[in-house]
């Protein structure tokens, strides 16, 4: 590893996801705000984090919860306002903590200026900032689903012709090949970068350049719509839009750049991240959390553990010395990790904390979404009326559609629904785990009654401090940001194990992913550990005696 590539702050940052909708309302009105974020920075300063990645704070209609942006120039009303946001930037600069804004530019709301604009006439200078085309004898022009559910595609009766929308049909997609719209974009950027942020979590950025003439996609069996993705995922010209957007903007700027990409591979994520094509600084990635879905992500299948540690081999190595990566087991559309590859009853603790270590000792960026910290649960609402996530909801509608029972469709909402994450974050166990005075927008987890920050601050062995020490283990060994990666035990279907290993370092990190003690008959290897200290720990005591006995869920790092 170069020492060039030890140098960038990003690589040695830990960013912590903030959903502002869920995070803490401070007016009573349900939904979270920015002074909500502020009244919290001391809490996240505690935690040790370097970077908080902003979910969309922008004026939107809320079709997709601020993914669908009417104005970039403008605060969503019920977030607060401009002065609210520089007052948090501020805050967070003081405490040296950094902002990175969530930079959505596939698509707009359908009720941004522009697209107001568009729709007006087929002649007129925005018509073509969106993807336009008329129909095929009275059908959507190709046979792309939406991600959402239904046509990629919405008439539009007073222009005679459809728009592209990959989600939903209010998030009309953008025609990135119109330079006027790259300008805008650029110009936008700028604004924000002017006033101090940090950076930029980029939605969907992969998705940018479509392949031109919109070819059909093949239809999956037992699906309705052709997939569109080998057309619009890492299309033709997205890494010259990249590179353009960083020569006339990011280059002027020092920043954390984070794309998110679906569907990229090991070597797309080199050329997205090598710092010699001066693209952008990091990918967001997803094939690990896919390996619990067949065809679709609802349709779940038990994860193999196999699978999970190949996956993270492949994009540990592969990457290693030439790109960089994002680490994360949860986010904003994701469900809660402990429940999906832990334990969040007899062994919530335990394993919340063993995924954790095997995480952060990874290379990359590791990433926190909010209430991770803590350990919070997937939800089972009873009724779907509980359920807010348009994608949720589209997909109950059409497979009730189907005839599948709904017990069934609710199954799956359990355990893959977004709004698993998106409960609010449970403070203490006052009403509402303390998110709001009021009614909150989408109700709470009732754990929070076991679950919630003011508990986790007061138990010296909560989750919360052991994310502290992962944290701060990443600031004092160089290892974890720089060494090289070796799978242990390949085919073991329980245990994760690995060595990380720089010129003066080694760790080496053993994960039991089973709910049943796992002994380790190795003894080459817990000879060797003898010259090891133990730096993270998840059971009180460790005995290292001729056989290593891993608990439940026990996670331990040894260094040297
Ligand atoms: C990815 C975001 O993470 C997700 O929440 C959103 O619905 C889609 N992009 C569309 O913007």
């Amino acid at each position: 590893m170069s020492t060039k590539q030890c140098e960038e702050w990003w690589k040695r940052s830990v960013v912590y996801q903030i959903y502002p909708r869920s995070f803490l309302d401070s007016d009573g009105d349900g939904i979270g705000d920015l002074q909500g974020i502020v009244s919290k920075l001391d809490y996240l300063h505690k935690l040790g984090i370097d970077v908080i990645w902003l979910s969309p704070i922008y004026d939107s209609p809320n079709d997709d919860n601020g993914y669908d942006i009417r104005d970039y120039h403008e605060i969503m009303q019920e977030f607060g306002t401009m002065d609210d946001f520089e007052y948090l930037l501020e805050e967070a600069h003081t405490r040296g903590m950094k902002i990175i804004m969530d930079l959505v530019v596939n698509h707009t709301s359908d009720e941004h200026k522009w697209f107001l604009e568009s729709k007006k006439s087929k002649d007129q200078h925005y018509r073509d900032y969106y993807i336009w085309r008329s129909g095929e004898n009275d059908k959507e022009p190709n046979n792309w689903g939406s991600v959402f559910g239904g046509p990629a595609w919405e008439y539009d009766e007073q222009t005679d012709e459809y728009y592209l929308h990959i989600f939903s049909r209010k998030q009309p997609d953008l025609n990135w090949e119109n330079k006027n719209v790259r300008d805008e974009i650029y110009r936008m950027m700028a604004f924000w970068l002017n006033k101090g942020v940090d950076g930029f979590r980029m939605d969907v950025i992969n998705f940018i350049s479509k392949v031109p003439n919109l070819p059909d996609g093949i239809v999956r069996e037992g699906m309705i719509y052709g997939d569109g993705s080998l057309y619009f995922m890492n299309g033709p010209r997205i890494h010259e839009f990249l590179k353009e957007m960083n020569s006339e903007v990011l280059s002027k700027y020092d920043t954390l750049t984070v794309g998110e990409m679906p569907g990229a591979s090991t070597d797309d994520a080199i050329l997205y991240t090598d710092p010699s094509n001066n693209e952008l600084n990091m990918v967001f990635t997803f094939e690990h959390m896919e390996l619990d879905s067949r065809s679709d992500k609802w349709d779940y299948q038990p994860l193999h553990l196999v699978d999970l540690k190949k996956n993270f081999e492949k994009w540990q190595t592969k990457l290693h010395n030439i790109g960089w990566n994002s680490l994360y087991w949860n986010n904003h559309d994701q469900p809660r990790i402990v429940s999906r590859f832990g334990n969040d009853e007899a062994f919530r603790i335990e394993s919340a904390k063993m995924l954790a270590t095997c995480l952060h000792m990874l290379q990359g960026t590791p990433y926190i979404y909010q209430g991770e910290e803590i350990g919070m649960t997937n939800v089972k609402f009873p009724s779907i009326e509980q359920y807010k996530d348009l994608e949720t909801l589209n997909m109950f509608k059409e497979k009730q559609s189907q005839g599948v029972p709904v017990n069934q469709i609710m199954n799956s909402i359990y355990v893959k629904g977004r709004d698993n994450a998106r409960t609010p974050m449970q403070w203490d166990d006052s009403k509402h785990g303390g998110f709001t005075e009021g009614e909150p927008w989408i109700e709470a987890n009732p754990r929070y009654k076991e679950i919630n920050v003011e508990a986790a601050l007061f138990d010296d062995h909560s989750i919360f401090y052991h994310y502290q020490h992962l944290i701060a283990l990443r600031k004092k060994y160089d290892v974890i940001t720089g060494g090289n990666f070796t799978l242990l035990y390949e085919e073991d279907p329980n245990l994760f194990a690995y060595r990380r290993k720089s010129d003066t370092e080694e760790l080496i990190v053993l994960c039991n992913f089973s709910e049943k003690d796992l002994s380790l008959r190795d003894p080459l290897l817990i000879e060797d550990l003898k010259q090891y200290r133990v730096i993270v720990q998840n059971y009180q005591e460790v005995v290292l005696a001729e056989t290593l006995t891993l608990r439940p869920f026990e996670g331990l790092v040894f260094f040297r």
